[in-house]
């Protein structure tokens, strides 16, 4: 089996679901369930003998140490981390916590099992790091996309926290020869997408009859992929990734925050239109710019395709269709996150960031 860690959250969900269906291979997995956690992503796994699921926080190394002990997993993907780049400037100290911290813990956890580990499942273990093309800092318009040699020059504390701990997985391959692999990925779209972040946020707000709020300018520049490419790219990784290698991972599509806002408009335009006939762009609104906001991320992932013969499965056009068509599909869901502690963090983020 293996064992995954925030395969409660959005790519978590989406990779155990993912990996169940297309491998069979058992799941062992462990998430703290913060806010950023739920269930119900995995609601249809319920009886399914190959998910086995731990609350837990990985940087508890006793319990890690247990885990390991027990379930003997042949390798371990890490997604468990804080994600949100607006939280992480209202408050960085849970970023510290668990992306440093917390990385910190559950490698040496990993190490001392690893090194215990007989001659042939020692060769064969893996400990996979998923992590962010944020790390690599923001581009200027005309500047090539990020290689993996691309220099490190973390923007937020959200990203400051990835780019540590890409640093430490690093460090334990290089000084104790952990097998470790390395994933930067962009911006991620699909299915459990927790409504904090810009396109889940689009569709419940216009939705709901709210404002559309487009930071600055809107002219932003994010790479979007589909979560499924991800979690394909993620798997190529760990089967066939060359130990201690960083592998870039995109979706050669680039687009201004305000593109995709309109794309978002046009699909409900289409698939629910609003019942005063009007179009769903007039709901959007300009407020006040992200603090230290990132201009522009472009993923050279050119690694990946070359080496691992990975690309991904989805244009952004049938991936952002299947994304509006899931989230009006599945009503409840949006209804059951979007909780107190939801509606607290939409007032104290929105009522900050009023209009421009
Ligand atoms: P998410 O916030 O939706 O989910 C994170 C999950 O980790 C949650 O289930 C949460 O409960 C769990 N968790 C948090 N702290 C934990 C701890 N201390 N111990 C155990 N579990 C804990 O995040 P996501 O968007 O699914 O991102 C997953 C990973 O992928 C993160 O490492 C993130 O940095 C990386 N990533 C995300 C994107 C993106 O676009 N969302 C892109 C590239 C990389
Ligand atoms: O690039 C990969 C990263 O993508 C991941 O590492 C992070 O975990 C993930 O959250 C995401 O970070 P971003 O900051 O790019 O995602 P977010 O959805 O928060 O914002 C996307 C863009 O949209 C960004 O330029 C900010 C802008 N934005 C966001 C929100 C929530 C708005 O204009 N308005 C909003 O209300």
């Amino acid at each position: 089996m293996i064992l995954i860690t925030g395969g409660a959250g959005f790519i978590g969900a989406n990779f155990v679901l993912d990996w169940l269906a297309k491998t069979g291979e058992p799941v062992l997995n462990l998430d703290k369930l913060t806010y950023a956690g739920n269930l119900e992503n995995l609601a249809s796994l319920e009886g399914h003998t190959g998910h086995v699921f731990v609350q837990g926080d990985i940087g508890d190394g006793a319990l890690v140490a247990s885990l390991l002990a027990q379930h003997r997993p042949r390798a371990v993907v890490n997604f468990a981390a804080e994600s949100h780049v607006d939280r992480s400037i209202h408050g960085a100290e849970d970023f510290i916590q668990t992306n440093i911290v917390g990385t910190f813990r559950l490698l040496e956890a990993v190490r001392a099992h690893w090194s215990a580990l007989p001659g042939a499942e020692q060769a064969a273990f893996r400990f996979l790091h998923v992590s962010t093309d944020e790390v690599y800092g923001s581009l200027a318009p005309n500047e090539p996309a990020f290689t993996e040699t691309h220099r490190t020059e973390p923007n937020s504390p959200y990203s400051a926290s990835k780019a540590a701990s890409d640093h430490l997985v690093r460090a334990w391959h290089h000084t104790h020869g952990l097998p470790v692999l390395t994933t930067n990925c962009s911006n991620n779209y699909g299915p459990f997408h927790f409504p904090e972040k810009l396109i889940p946020l689009m569709i419940v707000n216009a939705l709901a009859g709210k404002p559309l709020p487009v930071y600055g300018d809107g002219q932003q520049v994010r790479d979007w992929l589909y979560v499924g490419d991800h979690c394909s790219a993620i798997r190529r990784v760990l089967e066939a990734g060359r130990v201690g290698e960083t592998y870039n991972v995109g979706g050669w599509n680039e687009k201004p925050n305000l593109e995709i806002v309109h794309t978002v408009c046009a699909l409900l335009d289409e698939l629910r239109p609003r019942s005063d006939g009007q179009p769903y762009a007039q709901q959007i609104t300009f407020v006040k710019d992200r603090p230290g906001h990132d201009r522009r991320y472009a993923i050279d992932a050119r690694k990946i395709e070359r080496e691992l013969g990975w690309k991904p499965a989805e244009t952004f056009e049938s991936g952002i269709r299947k994304t509006v068509q899931w989230y009006l599909d599945h009503p409840e869901w949006v209804a059951h996150v979007q909780s107190g502690a939801y509606r607290e963090w939409v007032q104290a983020q929105y009522a900050a960031a009023a209009p421009a």
